[in-house]
């Protein structure tokens, strides 16, 4: 996937004036002469840092007369997350879906009380490989919209949907790449969740729920994705990404049992929907958190990190790959391996928005006994 964005990139730059470059499309990947044609066409933003914790992180009405929701228009980018789409629909986020990374920390705070610690660094790895380090602008989805410059600008550019760099496998509502669509919601699986609701919930969504529905999520993708991929990064948002329902999609006002209604999941995974008074979470849900809720998902069916080799059902060991007996790997082999790989030709300013934000990315782990990797030159 990445290759095709690259060669679609070569080919509009090869014609002259015919391509103008989205502010928000990712410089990742790009070689010296297209970062050479392209970053003049960019207005470059002083990044703003990411914002601290709530002072109140207290449960208050989110779905408030100030966020009301309103469905996305055919411009608007949706993608992936349906947390983010939700804060878009409700206007946590600019409602086209391009929102700067301090944004995007902000509207998750705010809208569903995630935890600062986690909310920066999701976002500074998704910004660092999805989103325009120079303009500080990154989209929640992928799609251009089609009514762009004359000719029109290209209808993939990057972001969230962008496959493999963080976007990943095994999805709870979203198909693996793999299928063709990697980010919009999917019947059949909302279908799968609710039967496994059923059977193991009692007819919502909870923890226990959460670790038979990652399990068979990661045993379909062995035996119907050749391609499955299931190592560091994916292999930690995926376990994150299922406590995330019980975390921010449970009204803020029930606090005895986590459970969540499926009337209510399939608003905020379909429709990225906040139910009519919706309190956000009483508590701000933050890597200490949300690994709490990991650790009930991981255990009963212990995964480790792999892929898939090529074939069905050749799901094979990656000994290399973070899991969750090293946090800080997770941290240095995304900036060692992703990022750096991302981009070999970074120079002048670029350089330097890549290493700002490297240290915005390190930021929640200074106190968690990590060693920040040196600046990149
Ligand atoms: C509190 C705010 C957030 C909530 C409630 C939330 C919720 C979720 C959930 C439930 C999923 C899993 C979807 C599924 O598997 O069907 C998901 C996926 C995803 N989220 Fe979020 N998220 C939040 C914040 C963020 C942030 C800050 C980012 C990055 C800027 C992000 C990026 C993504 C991406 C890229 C995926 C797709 C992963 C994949 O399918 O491979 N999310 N999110």
């Amino acid at each position: 996937m990445a290759r095709t964005l690259l060669s679609l990139f070569a080919v509009l730059l090869a014609v002259d004036g015919v391509f103008c470059f989205p502010s928000y499309a990712s410089l990742a990947g790009l070689s010296a002469r297209q970062l050479d044609e392209i970053i003049p066409q960019l207005t470059i933003r002083t990044l703003a840092s990411p914002p601290g914790p709530l002072e109140d992180p207290s449960a208050k009405l989110v779905n408030d007369p100030a966020h009301p929701f309103i469905a996305p228009g055919p411009n608007d980018i949706r993608g992936p997350c349906p947390g983010l789409n939700t804060l878009a629909n409700h206007g946590y986020l600019p409602r086209n879906g391009i929102a700067s990374p301090s944004e995007i920390v902000s509207a998750a705070q705010e809208g569903f009380n995630m935890g600062n610690d986690i909310a920066v660094f999701v976002t500074y790895a998704a910004h660092l490989v999805d989103g325009n380090l120079l303009t500080d602008l990154l989209s929640i989805g992928g799609k251009t919209p089609e009514t762009g410059p004359d000719p029109p600008a290209p209808a993939i550019v990057g972001g969230l949907d962008t496959h493999a760099v963080f976007e990943g496998d095994a999805s709870t509502t979203r198909g693996d790449a793999f299928f063709g669509d990697n980010h919009s919601f999917n019947e059949s699986l909302f279908d799968e969740l609710t039967a496994f609701s059923n059977e193991f919930g009692a007819g919502s969504y909870n923890l226990s729920v959460a670790a038979e529905f990652r399990f068979q999520r990661i045993q379909d993708s062995i035996a119907t994705n050749p391609n499955f991929s299931f190592i560091s990064p994916r292999y930690y948002t995926a376990y994150a990404e299922s406590v995330f329902p019980i975390a921010f999609f449970v009204d803020g006002r029930i606090t005895d049992t986590l459970t969540l209604d499926m009337t209510v999941a399939r608003g905020f995974f379909q429709d990225g929907h906040m139910p009519d008074n919706f309190f956000r979470s009483n508590i701000s849900w933050g890597l200490t958190e949300i690994g709490g809720g990991i650790d009930i998902i991981f255990t009963p069916h212990p995964i480790e990190p792999g892929a898939n080799a090529g074939a069905l059902d050749s799901y094979t060991l990656d000994p290399n790959s973070a899991d969750f007996t090293d946090f800080c790997k997770l941290y240095t082999d995304f900036v060692n391996i992703t990022v750096r790989g991302l981009y070999p030709n970074a120079t002048g300013a670029l350089l330097g928005a890549l290493n700002q934000n490297l240290d915005f990315f390190f930021g929640p782990l200074q106190s968690r006994g990590c060693t920040q990797v040196p600046a990149f030159v």
